[in-house]
């Protein structure tokens, strides 16, 4: 079991989102899967966090957990406070509620989201009939303001045509301005753009970026792809089997990533200057089974630098602190130390509360080259 952070992050009292030691299990019939377990992070209006990690880290879980739309058979625990109302145990009405006005949600497959039966404009304007009262008039001109935000060309002739009739690129665009159409405070992304060509996936990414410069909402993407969210996000959180094993500026863990995992994912990146023909490295074996969590770090089983406490102990948040460094605290910022927790300051020292990562043998390479993003640079699904 991890234990909760060391340090929440930079958005302190500001936050959209603060998410407090979140634990999801599921029941199966004859076990649960602890598919996430003791996440904490708090997301400031307009950031952009990345939430990377293989197949079957929980990222989902956490993303359908912070959209209120985990199945019924999912067990929660721990906080998600957004706008400052309380998610967890939150009643099904009032999460009706809140999703669709107050979070966004885009999947991987356009169109498992869109109805296929139903006009693209009354899709787009559903969400302000249902949490606005909007008239139909008013949600179809909102509608086609929306979906010309999103760049569909000849917006109010889409407004009448059904999802089969667009591409899967132009289906995105329709999801993201239904997702968009309340003006949410949280978007969330989760593998928006893997089912689309490496073209269009790179102008759904810009999409988000036009959009949160002009909306204001926090994204949190997700993806199993570090070269997606290399230049489309302000932090990432690296999770692995349903654990933060580092959450820190973006270009922090790319330059410095601290947790072998990371090190492991970045190594899956092409590299700018990598002599030609260089092989991309990729990190043998499996994610552990959730059902049965090993006692000790996550990765033991798949990590050169494992020894005997990296699979007795699972390692605790930790920090940088630079000798010599000075702390400063913003106003309002909240440190949270894990019990038993020890955190030692040298005078002047200066703890960067955004970077932490939970490792006993901590990477310190210091990356001069910087990543690119390449179409044969994606980690290979399991
Ligand atoms: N509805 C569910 N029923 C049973 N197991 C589930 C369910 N949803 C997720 N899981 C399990 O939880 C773990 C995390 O899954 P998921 O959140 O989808 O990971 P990711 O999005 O990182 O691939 C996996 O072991 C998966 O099999
Ligand atoms: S804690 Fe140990 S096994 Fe886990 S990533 Fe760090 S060095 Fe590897
Ligand atoms: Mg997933």
């Amino acid at each position: 079991m991890s234990s909760p952070a060391a340090a929440t992050g930079t958005a302190g009292e500001a936050a959209v989102l603060a998410v407090a030691d979140l634990r999801v299990d599921i029941a199966l019939r004859h076990s649960t899967v602890h598919a996430v377990d003791g996440i904490s992070f708090d997301l400031a209006p307009g950031e952009r966090l990345g939430l990377v990690g293989e197949s079957g880290c929980g990222k989902s879980t956490l993303g359908l957990a912070l959209a209120g739309l985990l199945p019924s058979t999912a067990r929660v625990s721990g906080s998600i406070r957004l706008g400052g109302k309380e998610l967890v145990g939150a009643a099904e009405r009032e999460l009706r509620r809140i999703r669709g006005r107050d979070v966004g949600v885009v999947f991987q497959d356009p169109m498992t989201s869109l109805n296929p039966t139903k006009r693209i404009g009354v899709q787009v304007g559903e969400a302000l009939r249902l949490h606005d009262g909007a008239t139909a008039g008013e949600a179809r001109d909102r509608a086609r303001e929306m979906l010309e935000l999103v760049g569909l060309p000849r917006p109010g002739e889409q407004l009448d045509r059904y999802p089969h009739e667009l591409s899967g690129g132009m289906r995105q665009r329709v999801v993201i301005a239904c997702a968009l159409i309340c003006r949410p405070t949280l978007l969330v992304a989760d593998e928006p753009t893997t089912a689309l060509d490496v073209t269009i996936q790179s102008q759904i990414l810009d999409l988000f970026d036009r959009l949160r410069d002009e909306l204001g909402m926090a994204i949190l993407l997700v993806t199993h792809d570090m070269g997606v969210v290399a230049g489309h996000t302000d932090r990432i959180l690296v999770m692995y089997g349903g654990r933060e094993a580092e959450l820190g500026p973006t270009r922090a863990v790319f330059a410095q990533p601290r947790h072998r995992y990371s090190e492991g994912l970045l190594a899956s990146v092409i590299r700018i200057g990598a002599p030609r023909g260089t092989p991309l490295a990729s990190i043998g074996g499996r994610p552990p089974d959730l059902a049965a969590p090993p006692a000790g770090c996550g990765f033991a089983a798949r990590c050169a630098h494992a020894d005997a406490a990296c699979r007795d102990v699972a390692p605790q948040a930790r920090v940088d602190v630079a000798p010599q460094a000075r702390v400063d605290v913003a106003p309002q910022a909240r440190v949270d130390v894990a019990p038993q927790a020890r955190v030692d300051v040298a005078p002047q020292a200066r703890v960067d509360v955004a970077h932490r990562w939970r490792c006993h043998h901590p990477a310190s390479y210091a990356g001069d080259a910087p990543l690119v993003r390449d179409a044969s640079s994606t980690l290979v699904e399991p």
